[in-house]
């Protein structure tokens, strides 16, 4: 796992879009799994304005976002597929066709679910997995709990999760219980994971996964530390806590300045 500490969100934003710009250029048919939320909002600025200046070309590049919320239609300005529109692809030039997102209001959702995870197979699996990650240490809406699912399915959200996203709905009574999400068999096997974390609410939880070398499936961020090709990007106030525990920090941590 590479550690990048940057000095502020924007700093974060910054260094991830160029990750996300590399592999883009190496492999011009990228498959990219997005991530909503608030911490990517800046990358997806950052990659905007790199497509608006004529540096990066969107349009051979597929996309499949992780998840949406159950029951919200895709014009629903609180649904995910529209946070994605509004601020991502209503200005590149990634085509229509390539676009992947759960149908929030599919009627038969096992079926959904199904030809999501297809549909991914198809292209090969996901190159490049952007990620956030909840203070309750959910990827996608893989929750914790005593299992966690590999495939795309419906979950219900924690508690915590539902707390947290209640500043996108005004109340937490609005926030919707259930999402579909694709599994952590779907990320694990993503060639590459890119996981941005920003923020103090989000401090706990990277020291906990961070610096406890354990897998659980109550921490479902930690399967993180199984995989081959793991970037953490956080910016100082997410790091804060982990810092001043680290056991091994100077080893891990990657200068900001090399991105
Ligand atoms: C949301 C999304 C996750 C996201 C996480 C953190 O509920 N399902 O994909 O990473 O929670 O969100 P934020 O970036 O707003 O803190």
């Amino acid at each position: 796992m590479k550690l990048i500490i940057a000095g502020d969100y924007q700093e974060m934003s910054r260094i991830a879009a160029n990750i996300i710009a590399e592999e883009i250029k190496k492999k011009p048919d990228l498959v990219l799994g997005l991530a909503t939320g608030s911490t990517p909002l800046g990358t997806y600025r950052e990659l905007v304005r790199m497509y608006k200046e004529g540096k990066l070309d969107f349009s051979r590049v597929i996309t499949f976002n992780l998840d949406e919320y159950y029951g919200l239609s895709p014009d629903d300005p609180r649904s995910y597929h529209y946070y994605m529109y509004r601020n991502f692809f209503d200005h590149v030039n990634v085509r229509p066709e390539n676009i992947h997102i759960p149908d929030g209001t599919a009627p038969d959702v096992e079926e959904e679910s199904r030809r999501y995870d297809e549909e991914i197979k198809k292209f090969g699996g996901i190159d490049l997995q952007l990620l956030g990650i909840g203070v309750n240490g959910h990827i996608g809406f893989n929750e914790p709990g005593d299992e966690l699912l590999t495939a795309t399915h419906l979950t219900d959200l924690a508690p915590d999760t539902l707390t947290a996203n209640a500043r996108f709905f005004g109340s937490i009574d609005e926030v919707p219980r259930k999402a579909i999400t694709v599994g952590l068999g779907t990320i694990m096997q993503a060639k590459k994971i890119l996981l941005l974390a920003s923020g103090p609410e989000k401090a706990a939880i990277m020291a906990e996964l961070l610096d406890d070398d354990a897998v659980s499936t109550r921490v479902p961020a930690s399967f993180l530390l199984l995989h081959r090709d793991v970037t953490v990007i956080m910016d100082k106030d997410a790091a804060e806590i982990y810092k001043n525990r680290a056991k091994k920090i100077d080893a891990a941590i990657q200068p900001a300045s090399d991105f």
